[in-house]
């Protein structure tokens, strides 16, 4: 049967939400949106509608599901214990891009946590979502809504791609704001420590408290804490490699590229003031200008998307700094390149 695209509009609130709230409960699966990337919903609290999700999106069983929670009032239900840095970070983050891994409940089925004991917790922003798991009345495990490995879906588009049949409904609230997946964190010896960097950056975490990057996200010793950031992420078809460092060493490179070979065989995944240099034909995705990081992590995931539709066999990618939500820019770009990330040094 194909999957429902339901509008988020009067109707929805009056009396949609409360249908698919029933079919969440009975354990069916629905997508719905979120200020980050649109998740694929499911009861967190039922074994089955987590296999379910599994299956769906054709992920390993040992890469666990974040529990999607309306408010800061169920934390209580599903975790142990609540720190008082993590209880700062909910004040100040929630709702959010940022989620949370606390010790969890026996209520919390261990499919769910993909065999941990630790749950990982978030509160979205989006008040359609939130709605919607209020009437389901349990939490909703909610992996990106993909299938596993490619681009997670920033539009309702993008999840009927790759999930119309598998799950009753997707819940449509146009494309979502910030484009790339929450921060995770989890607190360590008093220490705030990032598995997954994402909207809220480091920076951002500093305020609250002393905070790092789990360094074996930054080593990719290939035991990472957030168990996701093993599995190859993100992939177009055609394979990507990505320019930075330096600005215009790394915009120079890639407008080499033009002499090198087919032109109508490349991918251009670059800023504007880049693409002003590339001939009017070239294939090309503009993730915005380089200093709108914003708009570039906003644009990664539809960028990616787009060259699946062009007759490209390579893509070469403009990066960007580390700085703010770089960071989370740059991680992304390194699994959907493989690691082929060249950092530029100034031409003297
Ligand atoms: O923005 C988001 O977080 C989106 C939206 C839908 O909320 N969801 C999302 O889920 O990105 P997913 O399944 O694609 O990524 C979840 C990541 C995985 O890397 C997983 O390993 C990690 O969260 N994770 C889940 N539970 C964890 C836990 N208890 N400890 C450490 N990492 C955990
Ligand atoms: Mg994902």
């Amino acid at each position: 049967m194909d999957t429902k695209r339901i509008h988020v509009n009067e109707s929805y609130y009056k009396e949609e939400v409360f249908k698919l709230g029933k079919i969440l409960r009975e354990g069916g699966l629905v997508a719905f949106p979120t200020e980050t990337v649109y998740g694929l919903g499911g009861n967190a609290l039922d074994a089955d509608a987590a296999k379910k999700i599994y299956a769906a999106k054709g992920r390993p069983s040992d890469n666990p599901l974040i529990v999607h929670v309306s408010g800061r009032d169920e934390v209580e239900k599903y975790v142990e214990h609540v720190g008082s840095i993590e209880n700062k970070l909910i004040e100040k983050f929630w709702p959010g891009p940022l989620t949370i891994v606390f010790p969890k409940k026996d209520i919390i089925p261990k499919e769910t946590s993909g065999g941990l004991d630790t749950v990982a917790l978030r509160c979205p922003q989006n008040a359609a979502t939130r709605a919607l798991i209020k009437a389901a009345g349990v939490p909703l495990a909610g992996p990106s809504a993909n299938i596993s490995g490619r681009p997670s879906p920033t539009t309702a588009d993008d999840v009927l791609h790759d999930m119309n049949g598998r799950i009753s409904a997707v819940v449509d609230d146009g494309p979502c704001n910030i484009g790339l997946e929450s921060t995770i964190i989890g607190v360590e010896n008093g220490e705030i420590v990032v598995y997954r960097p994402g909207g809220i950056t480091l920076e951002m975490l500093q305020e609250i408290g002393p905070a790092r990057m789990d360094s074996n996200l930054i080593v990719d010793t290939g035991h990472p804490k957030a168990p996701g950031m093993k599995y190859r992420h993100y992939a177009p078809k055609a394979p990507l490699t990505v320019y930075t460092g330096d600005r215009d060493s790394a915009a120079a490179k890639i407008l080499e590229k033009v002499h090198e070979g087919d032109v109508s065989k490349i991918g251009f995944f670059v800023s504007e003031e880049t693409a002003k240099m590339l001939p009017e034909d070239a294939i090309c995705y503009i993730w915005g200008k380089r200093e709108d990081k914003e708009s570039f992590a906003h644009n990664l995931f539809t960028g990616l998307l787009y060259f699946n539709e062009q007759p490209v066999e390579q893509i070469y990618g403009e990066g960007t700094d580390q700085a703010g939500i770089g960071r989370a820019i740059m991680n992304r770009l390194k699994k959907a390149s493989g690691g082929h990330i060249v950092v530029e040094e100034k031409e003297t």
